[in-house]
């Protein structure tokens, strides 16, 4: 009996291991601590080394990675400083370069020669130059018994002191200490960040962002989701502002262009800044997100993308004006659907519980006992006043008529600022739309916010005019902010008279409250709760000593990897991992203005022989918002993919991640190369790239 059962457990193990080949990995690796993880990344089919991957001796991966901006990631493809990342990653500044008569969001952009590149005041380029455990450095001085506040005190000052150490002046260094694992651990991180960056090549955004919001998150998926960059530099190839004279940047690595094109199965890793996780939370803090959080934003964004699609679909001025709106609602509305719909169906309250029981049974005597009692209670006492913070962001804040006036405010008392932002303001205003959504978000307001909590102004207001709709009346009757002509025609001698106007009322109003009644308890709490996650993480290492931990993602440079896989959404469906462009062609709809792709598409997929053509591909890798432009590499470190996006349905992974379920996105490198080409008539691109194969 005894042994039957052995040999069952075994056959059983045996089974799952064969229909297991690779299991998709979880994980957001510290490239300098990646020879933890390089003997498992090998056996899955990694062909280097982890000094391949990050080196401060040699030229290593990790010099042709930069965090683009200051949200997204991108790539070195040419000794001549030439870098890839998403079109939704550049498309601030394709904007900014567009008017009617050079409009490059909807045409594209392709620089015929590098002196018509276009320079982008304001965009940086961040290479890391090396990151360094310093926890012992900066806890110096710190010994047990001392008070947090002491902690505090010292890890500031250490850690000042090592930045200012490591950027000794006139060398183009910036440095950053950041606490991982909430501050069991400091890295120190230091960058040299350049500043005359270029823009080479956009391609129309019927291509850069086909598919609009519609496929946003979802597969299957056929976005040509690039931009191309170039990063200039002094004579000596150091970071310097913006000069004509500049030469194109000669790095230390960059990626060579694989066009062998990717295959179910295959390796694959990314290489990136993921900005944000919380895979190491409490139950309740998972349970508030899914269950509290999330429902509620996307109830309240779904009342607003409506009222904006109303009149969007009345007016092509309107939906012009509100489709960049439209597209920064709608993003998080979709991911935060897909999160909670995932942490329900994974059971990740449930599975978190489990845990802290066998946690809390190992505890028991030591440090850690009492924990997460302590958890429990700071969350409840915090979540309250977070969830009047979030309701706050989500309704109030979102009122257009409040955001000018809080514009105003912090322009105040300078007129030409007031009138600058008027001007900016007004260009992409649509009053019915604010007014509907005054309405729908303070009434929300007032049916959500527990009455304890309720500012007394709101209050006041409801009982003065006896309903929302009627206090939405007089405030935009009665507003100057309403009318550009007002404010362009407002004298010095008017400045005053801004205070009492019922806009810049309700700013100052609730900012007030938050500031009383809010930010108080959040703040305290929200500091409690760290300092008790800092232990919480510490004592989950001590419990799981054989396993390996990543730190939350916090935008400093990682690497995930994976292998290329479809996925099964849903009873009776089955995703293949890769897209075609034929599947454009199936998409395509001079009507839908998602789906509307340029003629010259529709030409060149007519002389055939395109179908086949790959567009995008799926993978296991684990990556977060930040991870956009991110190179995808296979297992020789060559750029086989630009990472831009997740499937909804594994949008949990920046809390749990599923290997069924947790895809990356990735643009397919070589339909770049085809836009570029065949759409830009670029392909003088190609001369000063590497192509592997
Ligand atoms: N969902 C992707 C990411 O979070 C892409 C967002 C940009 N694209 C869009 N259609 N809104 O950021
Ligand atoms: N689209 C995201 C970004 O912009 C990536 C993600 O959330 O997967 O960084």
């Amino acid at each position: 009996m005894k042994t039957l059962r052995f040999i069952s457990i075994l056959a059983a193990v045996a089974l799952l291991a064969a229909i297991q080949p690779a299991r998709a990995d979880e994980g957001m690796w510290l490239p300098a601590l990646i020879s933890q993880r390089i003997g498992d990344m090998q056996a899955k089919g990694f062909k280097l080394t982890a000094e391949d991957i990050y080196s401060v001796n040699q030229a290593s991966l990790k010099d042709a990675v930069v965090l683009f901006g200051r949200g997204c990631t991108g790539e070195l493809v040419s000794g001549d400083g030439l870098i890839f990342t998403n079109h939704h990653c550049g498309y601030g500044y394709i904007q900014k370069h567009s008017s009617v008569e050079h409009d490059y969001l909807k045409d594209g952009f392709w620089a015929l020669s590098r002196a018509e590149e276009l320079p982008n005041p304001g965009l940086t380029v961040s290479f890391l130059e090396y990151m360094q455990d310093v926890t012992a450095q900066v806890l110096e001085g710190y010994s047990e018994g001392m008070s947090e506040e002491q902690r505090a005190q010292i890890v500031r000052q250490n850690s000042k002191k090592l930045i200012d150490a490591a950027v000794a002046p006139g060398k183009g260094l910036t440095a950053s200490v950041e606490a991982l694992f909430y501050g069991n651990q400091y890295f120190l991180f230091v960058f040299r960040v350049y500043s005359d960056v270029r823009l080479v090549g956009a391609p129309p955004s019927s291509i850069g962002k086909f598919g609009g919001e519609t496929d946003n998150w979802m597969w299957p998926r056929h976005t040509g989701d690039f931009s191309i960059f170039r990063i200039y530099a002094d004579a000596n190839n150091a970071p310097a502002a913006y000069s004509p004279d500049n030469k194109p940047y000669q790095p230390k690595k960059f990626f060579k262009v694989s066009r062998a094109g990717v295959k179910e199965g295959d390796f694959t890793f990314v290489y990136g800044c993921p900005g944000s996780t919380r895979e190491y939370i409490y139950s309740e803090d998972v349970r508030y997100t899914a269950e509290v959080s999330d429902p509620h934003k996307i109830a309240l964004r779904t009342t607003r993308l409506e009222k904006m699609k109303k009149y969007m679909s009345q007016s092509q001025a309107v939906r012009i004006q509100y489709s960049a709106k439209y597209a920064s609602v709608a993003n998080a509305w979709k991911k935060w659907q897909g999160e909670a719909k995932g942490i329900n169906k994974m059971k990740t309250v449930a599975t978190k519980k489990a845990y802290e029981a066998r946690f809390r049974q190992w505890a028991s005597g030591t440090r850690y006992e009492g924990l997460l009692d302590r958890i429990e209670a700071l969350i409840a006492q915090r979540n309250p006043y977070y969830f009047a913070y979030e309701y706050y962001n989500e309704t109030v804040r979102t009122i257009e008529l409040v955001q000018m006036a809080s514009a105003f405010k912090a322009a105040f008392p300078s007129l030409d600022v007031i009138k600058s932002r008027a001007e900016d303001f007004f260009k992409d205003y649509y009053r019915p739309i604010d007014e509907e959504i005054f309405t729908a978000m303070m009434t929300a307001f007032g049916a959500n916010i527990d009455q304890s909590l309720q500012p007394q102004f709101y209050k006041d207001q409801i009982a003065k005019y006896g309903s929302v709709e009627a206090w939405k009346d007089a405030v935009f009757a009665g507003s100057v902010f309403t009318s550009k002509e007002k404010i362009l025609a407002l004298k010095a001698e008017d400045l005053e008279t801004l205070k009492t106007d019922p806009a810049w009322e309700i700013s100052e109003a609730f900012r007030n409250w938050y500031n009383e009644t809010v930010f108080p308890v959040l703040s305290s709490t929200n500091r409690a709760i760290s300092l008790a996650y800092r232990d919480y993480m510490q004592g989950q290492m001590d419990f799981e000593k054989d396993k390996d931990f990543y730190p939350d993602a916090n935008l400093t440079l990682r690497v995930a990897y994976g292998y290329v896989a479809g996925y099964s959404p849903a009873d009776g469906i089955d995703y293949r991992p890769v897209s075609t462009l034929k599947g454009i062609i199936e998409k395509d709809n001079p009507d839908i203005f998602d789906y509307n792709i340029p003629q010259v598409l529709r030409d060149i997929y007519a002389q055939g022989g395109h179908e086949a053509q790959p567009v995008c591909f799926l993978a296991t890798n684990h990556t977060t918002g930040g991870n956009s432009g991110s190179p995808v590499l296979n297992a020789d470190g060559n750029l086989i993919g630009i990472n831009f996006d997740r499937v909804w349905e594994g949008t949990m992974s920046d809390i749990a991640f599923d290997p069924e379920f947790c895809r990356n996105i990735s643009l397919d490198v070589r339909y770049l190369l085809f836009i570029v080409d065949k759409v830009g008539h670029a392909s003088y691109l190609f001369d000063e790239m590497v192509f592997a194969d």
